[in-house]
C-alpha cells in the first residue's frame, strides 16, 4: 500500500508508523487515519512484527489534535462520520495481537492524544504536551477520548481534564498515569526501540494474551475476567513456547520463541 501522510518502517521485530504532516503539526485527516489504519493492518499480519510503535515527524508534534480544517464545516452526518473513523482505528490497535507503542515527540493533542491513548504504551519526551483541548472548541474527543482518559488517570484528574481543556507537560501527564514514560528528547526513539526489542523478546503468544485479557476483561465483572485468564493460561500450555520456556529456564539458557 503507498501511503501519503504516513511512513511506514519495518525494523523487525519493530513496525514504525510515523505521521507525516509536520507542517500542520500531525493534525489527523481523514486520508491520514485511513492511511493509519491500512498501516496497523499491514504491520500487524507480518509474522516478522512482534511490536508497533506510532511516532510523529518533526520535533513539534506528535499529533495536535484532529484536523480543525477538516472538521470546521462538517454536518452532523458527517461528523459522526469522522468520530466513526476515529474509532475505528482506535479499535483496530487496540484488538492486533502485537503491543503499541506510542512514541509522543511533541503536542499529543485531541484526536492525537486519544490516538496515543489507545495504544498499549506512551513514552513521551521531555517536551511533550498532553490534552484534550476540544472544548474550546465547544466539542467534545470524539475518537474515544472522553472514555480512555479516565480509563487511565480516573474519573477526578479525567474530569478536570476534560471540562478545562487544559494542557499538561509530560511529568504530569506521568505522575497521573497518563503515560508511561519521558525521556529527553534526542534519547526517545532509541528507548522506545529498546523498550519494543525487550516486549519482542518475550513469548509473543504470551504477550499477545496478556493484551488480549487486558482489552477484553477490564470492563467485565472480576469473576468473569478471572474466568477467561484460566481459560487462557491453560490454553498456553498446549504451545511450544511454553514447554520451550520452562525448560530454558530449569536448564539456565536463553529461550528463543517461535510464536507457536
Ligand atoms: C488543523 C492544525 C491543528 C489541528 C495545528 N494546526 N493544529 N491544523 N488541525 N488540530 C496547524 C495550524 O493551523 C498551523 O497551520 C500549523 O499547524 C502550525 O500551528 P500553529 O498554531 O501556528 O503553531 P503554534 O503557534 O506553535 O501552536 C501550536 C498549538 C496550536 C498550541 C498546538 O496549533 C493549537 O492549539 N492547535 C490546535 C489544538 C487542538 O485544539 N486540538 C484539538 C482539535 S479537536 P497554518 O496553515 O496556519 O500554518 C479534536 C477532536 C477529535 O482533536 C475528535 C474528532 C471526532
Amino acid at each position: 500500500m503507498a501511503f501519503e501522510n504516513i511512513l511506514v518502517e519495518k525494523k523487525p521485530p519493530v513496525g514504525i508508523i510515523t505521521i507525516n504532516r509536520p507542517e500542520q503539526l500531525n493534525a489527523l485527516n481523514s486520508k491520514t487515519m485511513m492511511e493509519i489504519y491500512g498501516a496497523v493492518g499491514e504491520l500487524s499480519s507480518s509474522e516478522d512484527i512482534r511490536v508497533l510503535v506510532i511516532t510523529g515527524s518533526g520535533k513539534k508534534a506528535f499529533a495536535a489534535g484532529a484536523d480543525i480544517k477538516e472538521m470546521v464545516n462538517l454536518s452532523v452526518t458527517q461528523a459522526r462520520a469522522f468520530s466513526e473513523l476515529g474509532h475505528r482505528l482506535c479499535t483496530a490497535i487496540e484488538e492486533i495481537q502485537q503491543p503499541v507503542i506510542a512514541a509522543v515527540n511533541g503536542f499529543s493533542l485531541g484526536g492525537g492524544n486519544e490516538l496515543a491513548m489507545a495504544c498499549d504504551i506512551i513514552y513521551a519526551s521531555e517536551n511533550a504536551r498532553f490534552g484534550q483541548p476540544e472544548v474550546n472548541l465547544a466539542v467534545v474527543p470524539g475518537f474515544g477520548g472522553t472514555q480512555r482518559l479516565v480509563r487511565r488517570v480516573g474519573l477526578a484528574k479525567g474530569r478536570e481534564l476534560l471540562y478545562t481543556g487544559e494542557i499538561v507537560n509530560a511529568q504530569e501527564a506521568k505522575t497521573m498515569g497518563m503515560i508511561n514514560e519521558v525521556y529527553p528528547a534526542d534519547e526517545l526513539m532509541d528507548k522506545v526501540m529498546e523498550r519494543s526489542r525487550l516486549i519482542a523478546s518475550k513469548g509473543p503468544l504470551a504477550v499477545a494474551q496478556a493484551k488480549r485479557l487486558i482489552y477484553q476483561g477490564f470492563d467485565l465483572p472480576l469473576c468473569g475476567a478471572l474466568e477467561i485468564e484460566r481459560q487462557v493460561f491453560a490454553g498456553l500450555f498446549g504451545t511450544n513456547d511454553q514447554r520451550h520456556g520452562m525448560k530454558a529456564f530449569i536448564e539456565k539458557k536463553k529461550p528463543e520463541y517461535k510464536g507457536n
